[in-house]
């Protein structure tokens, strides 16, 4: 089934800037997909200077202002290369927005807890802006340089811990150390810690990365009883659900189903997501 609102629109790029390294921000001006678009939703992108143009690039809606959206990518292949060196005014081809998102949390429920890796911060930020309970944000990466987005988190008042696997930036190690520590010991707003385990219960775990990452924040999920939904992060050919490229291993009534990370996804419930077909 594709999604209810979908749309496939000519966009024209507003900025496209240099943020770390080999990420780059890109602003396009498209009025529906910026109004419709929820947290966790992409756009799947085409960029015409391509050779194979046909082919579209998945990318998680990072911010919208008005009637422009922007993404956070990084530059890892052809496409991203290309779309780099694109300008403003040059024009791409958007269909958006696609795919199930993230559940934006409630007023007085569970404390939202968001886990990301690289450009899996992408896909955090619209749902930390619309959710009305305000958590904390894990954020992980090689180096000080793949640590995205920071200060713009902080702005919009979430806590923000930073694990580096080099240690140049926040804790040194995996960026699950300071969520199992959080889980473990809560902190409180003022900054004492609590160990009731009622907050233990009272947390939502969100997380987007790579899919070790996803893996193991499914793991601390299960063994502390933490909802948790997860943004697969699949390869993509169609997007709209047709060409069953993005298919994952999924829970089913009577045992299993695999289901398309385009339209199911990209978020799921932790606890459906098999990662490996049963044997
Ligand atoms: C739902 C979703 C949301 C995404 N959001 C973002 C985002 O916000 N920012 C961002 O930078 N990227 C995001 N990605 C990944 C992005 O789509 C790929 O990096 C991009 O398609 C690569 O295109 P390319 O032509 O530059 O690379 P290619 O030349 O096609 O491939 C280069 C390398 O990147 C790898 N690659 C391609 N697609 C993916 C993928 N989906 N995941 C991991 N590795 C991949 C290839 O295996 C290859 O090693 C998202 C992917 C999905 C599925
Ligand atoms: S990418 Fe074609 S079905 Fe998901």
């Amino acid at each position: 089934m594709l999604n209810a609102v979908m749309l496939e629109q000519t966009v024209k790029i507003v900025s496209n800037e240099r943020d770390t390294d080999l990420y780059f921000r890109l602003v396009v001006r498209a009025p529906q997909i910026a109004l419709l678009v929820q947290p966790g939703q992409f756009a799947h992108i085409r960029i015409p200077p391509l050779r194979d143009a046909l082919l579209r690039r998945p990318f998680s809606v990072y911010q919208v202002n008005g009637e422009t959206f922007s993404i956070l990518y990084k530059t890892v292949g052809k496409g991203t290369e290309v779309l780099s060196r694109m300008s403003p005014g040059d024009e791409l081809s958007a269909i958006g927005p696609l795919g199930h998102g993230f559940t934006v949390p409630q007023r007085g429920g569970e404390t939202p807890l968001l886990v990301a890796g690289g450009y899996g911060m992408a896909a955090m930020y619209l749902l930390a802006q619309r959710s009305p309970q305000k958590g904390i944000v894990f954020v992980g990466g090689r180096r000080r340089l793949d640590i995205l987005c920071e200060k713009e988190f902080q702005a919009i008042g979430w806590d923000v811990r930073v694990a580096t696997e080099d240690g140049s930036h926040g804790e040194k190690g995996l960026v699950t150390q300071p969520l199992l520590a959080e889980i473990r010991n809560p902190t409180r707003c003022d900054g004492a810690t609590a160990r009731r385990e009622s907050e233990i219960r009272n947390y939502k775990l969100f997380a987007c990365g790579p899919t070790p990452m996803l893996k193991a924040v499914c793991k601390i999920a299960v063994e502390f009883n933490v909802p948790a939904e997860i943004s697969a992060d699949e390869h993509m050919c169609c997007g709209v659900g047709v060409c069953l490229t993005c298919v994952i291993p999924v829970k089913a009534c009577d045992g299993w189903e695999y289901q398309r990370t385009c339209t199911e996804g990209p978020v799921f419930d932790s606890r459906n997501v098999l990662w490996e077909v049963p044997g």
